[in-house]
């Protein structure tokens, strides 16, 4: 049996709230997932289809069960939690990595783990400080307002995934509005489409780059010359994979860039402190992270019945993780809904946990020091061109972040 480390009793699955919900403030989690904070480790919620599934809502319960091989990421399997209509017309595919559990998860894993290390995020940095100068130099010469997503947090990581895959910067407009697609509809067949069409880019990418006698330096160039010709990897995983380096890397790291300054913004005591103690970069990142958790309520399906924390989650059942209200479990976090650059060091989750947790992070980390660090050293009089409440931020069933935010300085 998992580890027991919960005391505050069993799931009661009287009034099991919808989920997920929008934000009402885009830097906490939905008000509406205050039930969800009263204290218990896991409760029951309603998905859109009325279905009832698991909520995991305690920091101890999360890393026990996300560690826990009885639960699966094979979206194709009975049960499997899915957060809203449009993603059901896709639970048919093969999804690598992500989608899949070991021993097969590790078998690909293994295959991109040195081109993410901590190492190898290091050694990338005066690249990426040199993306992010030229972003902001462009934006400076034009000078202000801006439109911060499509002039900054965006191209940031765009242009970083980009030149680590191997695939052009010039085709961004495409797979920036197709991952936009993939992730946030509107509707089914909207979401399939836009897999197809970058199954299409990417397999034609692949297809390129196998032909060519010399491999180029990206990740793609290397996974066909060293695992798609060699047998290891076929070439519809191959794709799969390039698919979810290219959306992940992209997607989830402008929402952190673009609703990191926006929180930061809105905490000026917070950016004051940052701004006259630059040290402390490293830190502020980390509880951002903990603080917007953009990536919230990740999925899961039991293999086999679980005894946790009192309660038993039986086979078959949907299992989600709400990483807003995890980041913000009051026995592992004093005032958990202050940003708080000078707490001890408490794993969040922001990252996951377990076989899945980000193979991007370390990439992550450096790619939002920079671009933050930099944007508020170079604009120091920085500040929203509009009124709070103008700025339109993203819907509760995708990854959090801000549709647009106009800037001034
Ligand atoms: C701040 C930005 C990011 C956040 C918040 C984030 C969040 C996450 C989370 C929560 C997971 C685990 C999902 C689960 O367990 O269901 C994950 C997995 C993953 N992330 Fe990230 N991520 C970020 C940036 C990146 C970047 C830059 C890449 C670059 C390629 C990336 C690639 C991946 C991949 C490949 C996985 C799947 C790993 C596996 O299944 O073994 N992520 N990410």
């Amino acid at each position: 049996m998992t580890e027991l480390t919960d005391t505050s009793g069993p799931a009661t699955p009287a009034d099991p709230v919808a989920f997920p919900q929008d934000r009402t403030c885009p830097y906490h989690p939905p008000t509406g997932y205050d039930p969800l904070r009263d204290g218990r480790p896991l409760s029951r919620v309603t998905l859109y289809d009325g279905r009832e599934v698991w909520v995991v809502t305690s920091h101890a319960t999360a890393r026990a069960l996300l560690a826990d091989p009885r639960l699966s990421t094979e979206r194709r399997r009975p049960g499997f939690p899915v957060p809203t209509p449009r993603f059901e017309a896709g639970r048919n595919r093969r999804v690598a990595l992500l989608g899949l559990d070991d021993p097969e998860h590790h078998r690909q894993r293994r295959m991109l783990i040195p081109s993410f290390t901590v190492k190898r995020a290091a050694a990338l940095r005066p690249w990426i400080q040199r993306i992010v100068d030229g972003l902001l130099d462009t934006m400076i010469a034009q000078g202000p307002p801006a439109e911060l997503v499509s002039a900054f947090a965006l191209p940031v990581p765009s242009m970083v995934i980009c030149g680590l895959l191997g695939v052009p910067y010039a085709d961004h407009e495409f797979f920036e509005e197709q991952s936009r697609r993939l992730l946030r509809g509107p509707t089914g067949a909207d979401t399939v489409a836009a897999r197809e069409r970058l199954e299409e880019y990417l397999g034609g990418l692949i297809d390129a780059k196998a032909k060519e006698a010399e491999p180029g330096d990206g990740i793609l160039d290397e996974l066909v010359h060293q695992r798609l010709r060699t047998g290891e990897l076929d070439r519809t995983d191959a794709v799969s994979l390039a698919i979810i380096l290219l959306v992940a890397g992209h997607e989830t790291t402008a929402n952190m860039i673009s609703l990191g300054t926006y929180t930061l913004l809105q905490h000026p005591d917070r950016l004051a402190e940052l701004r006259a103690d630059p040290s402390l970069l490293p830190a502020a990142v980390e509880e951002l992270m903990r603080m917007l958790s953009i990536a919230e309520g990740l999925q899961r399906v039991a293999l086999e019945d679980i005894e946790i924390a009192g309660t038993t989650i039986r086979a078959g059942d949907g299992v989600l993780f709400s990483t807003s209200v995890i980041n913000r479990d009051t026995s592992v976090y004093d005032d958990p809904d202050a940003l708080d650059f000078h707490r001890p060091d408490r794993h969040h989750i922001a990252f996951g946990f377990g076989i899945h947790q980000c193979l991007g992070q370390n990439l992550a980390r450096a790619e939002l020091e920079i671009a933050l660090g930099s944007l508020f050293t170079r604009l120091p009089g920085l500040r929203p061109a509009v009124p709070a409440e103008e700025i339109p931020f993203k819907p509760g069933d995708t990854i959090q972040g801000m549709l647009e935010l106009p800037v001034t300085w």
